[in-house]
């Protein structure tokens, strides 16, 4: 059985994707490792764990990890996710506290407790599953796949010209990330940008009035308005890490995702925090490279919004 480690910095986007993943009953989430990126990471723990909280599910470990990058510097994020991480939401304290263990070592121990079988779900900067691969070399082998939101290949940054945020966070992790060999499934800008969130989705949450979905709207409120105003000019928001867990567990088939080599720029110039996927093999008879290990998806079926919504009110079909 598959075991999910959610590594995050939880964020509204992020709390998304664990409610998301919270509504079925077949996903086992094994732990939740928090990352520097939206906030800082005791606030991101504090968050999982009061989403955690909100879906009965109080029982899952949470553990802190990097507070900033591999340079010791950060850049967080309350114009998109509020002060508090959630939309400033401000919900109570959650009764649970985080755990001791750092996440990169909660990470490294699951993984060499269960071989083949943790699937690591990366959707903040990439700084914890960098350090966890220094602590233990053969993450590679013992670690079942690697899903990441991150990067932008053709579709412009979010943080500067080039570079998609968690990528921009920290590209001396990402490179390191990236560079490691194991499986890696990379869902960049170019696909979460075209899944949309509407303010009409979010009214139907609303209305369904479920604590999940009450909660789920409010978090929405402030983040199609950062959107409303910085991207689409209409109020929607873009699905970037609830679509890569959706993709994670085989939920959504991507429908064009080659297997590439992928690098990071790391320099100090305009194009830092780039990721670079050589992508000529799509458009002409280019030689594949057989030593790729990194899945980039390009394009889903852009209804991701909808099943979303179906998700959290619970309507979706029983599988
Ligand atoms: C990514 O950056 C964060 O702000 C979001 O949570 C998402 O993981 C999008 O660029
Ligand atoms: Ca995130």
């Amino acid at each position: 059985e598959e075991i999910l480690i959610v590594d995050c910095d939880t964020g509204i986007d992020d709390a998304l994707a664990l409610l998301y993943l919270l509504a079925d009953p077949s996903v086992r989430i094994g732990a939740v490792t928090t990352v520097f990126g939206n906030t800082d990471p005791e606030t991101a723990a504090l968050n999982t764990l009061r989403v955690l909280e909100l879906a009965g599910r109080p029982d899952i470990p949470v553990a802190i990890g990097a507070p900033h990058n591999l340079r010791g510097n950060r850049h967080l994020a309350p114009d998109v996710h509020g002060e508090d991480g959630l939309g400033n939401t401000h919900l109570p304290v959650p009764a649970v506290a985080p755990i001791g263990e750092p996440a990169a070592e909660l990470i490294v121990r699951t993984a060499r407790e269960n071989p083949g079988a943790v699937h690591l779900l990366a959707v903040g900067p990439l700084t914890n599953l960098a350090a966890a691969l220094e602590l233990e070399p053969e993450l590679p082998r013992l670690v079942k796949h690697v899903t990441i939101m991150g990067g932008a290949m053709m579709h412009p940054g979010n943080v500067t010209p080039a570079a998609e945020a968690n990528i921009s966070n920290d590209p001396e992790a990402a490179r390191i990330v990236l560079r490691a060999g194991w499986p890696v499934t990379l869902v960049p800008l170019d696909a979460t940008m075209t899944e949309a969130i509407t303010e009409e989705q979010r009214q139907r949450l609303a209305d369904f009035g479920s604590p999940v979905t009450t909660f789920t709207a409010a978090i929405l409120d402030l983040y199609l308005d950062f959107y409303a105003k910085n991207a689409f000019g209409e109020r929607k928001a873009a699905c970037h890490d609830p679509l890569a867990a959706a993709i994670a567990v085989g939920d959504v088939e991507p429908l064009l995702a080659p297997i590439v080599p992928v690098d990071v720029e790391t320099g100090d110039g305009p194009a830092r925090g780039t990721t670079v996927a050589d992508l000529r093999g799509q458009y002409r008879g280019f030689p594949a490279d057989a030593s790729a290990t990194v899945r980039v998806v390009l394009k889903t079926d852009r209804t991701f919004g909808e099943r979303l919504v179906e998700r959290l009110c619970g309507a979706e079909e029983t599988r």
